[in-house]
């Protein structure tokens, strides 16, 4: 996992008895991260549209008076304010994940990635809750010194090429949650956005066909 950057860490909620809002909640990373907060003690909110997310992934957790399941589209402003103004954090994991989805519905992968986390941070914003934004190591492009950093310059594969929209819609995610940091965080200690890039990670509930490397794939 890349280091955190853009981070205050006075701002984040004392550990304990929070309420975590969890955009894509259902999916891989989203439904083991609500069991960790749950046997933790947290209480848990998790918004997942179940375009690739399942409900078994939530079976033990469904159970727990701590969470909550809603069932929309992270891009709908008016759910994500309203969960927003009853949480203490959010995750925002919600993205179109996997190869074949992005090379199928690239419109949608964009759409989601972007504009997603421009509801997700813009909410955030607004009711000064911290957030982290999943990124992705994609957006270190065809860089090949290692080890990789945030700030190395970097060379990315051509827009005709549909399976780079991922790794560009991320890099727009990373600009945003900086710019929401650099412009409003500065003034207030709770306006906090984290991101970090994330490599590709596999596991128990994990989608076989998503966890492909993307790199081994071109278009
Ligand atoms: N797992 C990895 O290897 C990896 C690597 C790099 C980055 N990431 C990032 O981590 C995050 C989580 O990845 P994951 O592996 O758990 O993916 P996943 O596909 O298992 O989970 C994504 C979840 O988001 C939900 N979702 C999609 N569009 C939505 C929308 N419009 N509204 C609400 N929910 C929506 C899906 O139903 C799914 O439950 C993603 O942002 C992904 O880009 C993951």
């Amino acid at each position: 996992m890349a280091r955190l950057y853009a981070t205050r860490r006075a701002s984040y909620p004392a550990a304990m008895d929070k309420r975590f809002l969890i955009t894509g909640g259902a999916g891989f990373i989203g439904s083991h991260l609500s069991e960790r907060l749950i046997r933790a003690g947290q209480r848990v909110i998790v918004l997942d549209d179940f375009s690739t997310g399942r409900i078994e992934n939530l079976s033990s957790v469904l159970p727990s008076q701590n969470f909550q399941l809603v069932r929309d589209s992270v891009e709908n402003e008016l759910t994500v304010n309203t969960l927003m103004a009853s949480c203490d954090a959010v995750f925002h994991l919600a993205a179109a994940v996997g190869v074949q989805l992005v090379l199928d519905e690239p419109v949608r992968t964009i759409r989601t990635t972007i504009h997603g986390t421009e509801v997700v941070l813009d909410s955030a914003n607004r009711f000064a809750r911290p957030v982290l934004i999943t990124s992705s190591s994609e957006v270190y492009g065809k860089g090949t010194r290692v080890p990789f950093d945030e700030d190395d310059d970097v060379v990315m594969g051509p827009t005709s090429t549909t399976r780079y929209c991922y790794a560009y819609s991320k890099g727009i995610d990373e600009f945003l949650g900086l710019a929401y940091f650099k412009q409003y965080g500065l003034a207030c200690d709770h306006r906090t956005a984290v991101q970090y890039r994330r490599t590709a990670t596999g596991g128990p509930v994990r989608d076989g066909a998503a966890a492909i490397r993307h790199r081994g794939t071109e278009e």
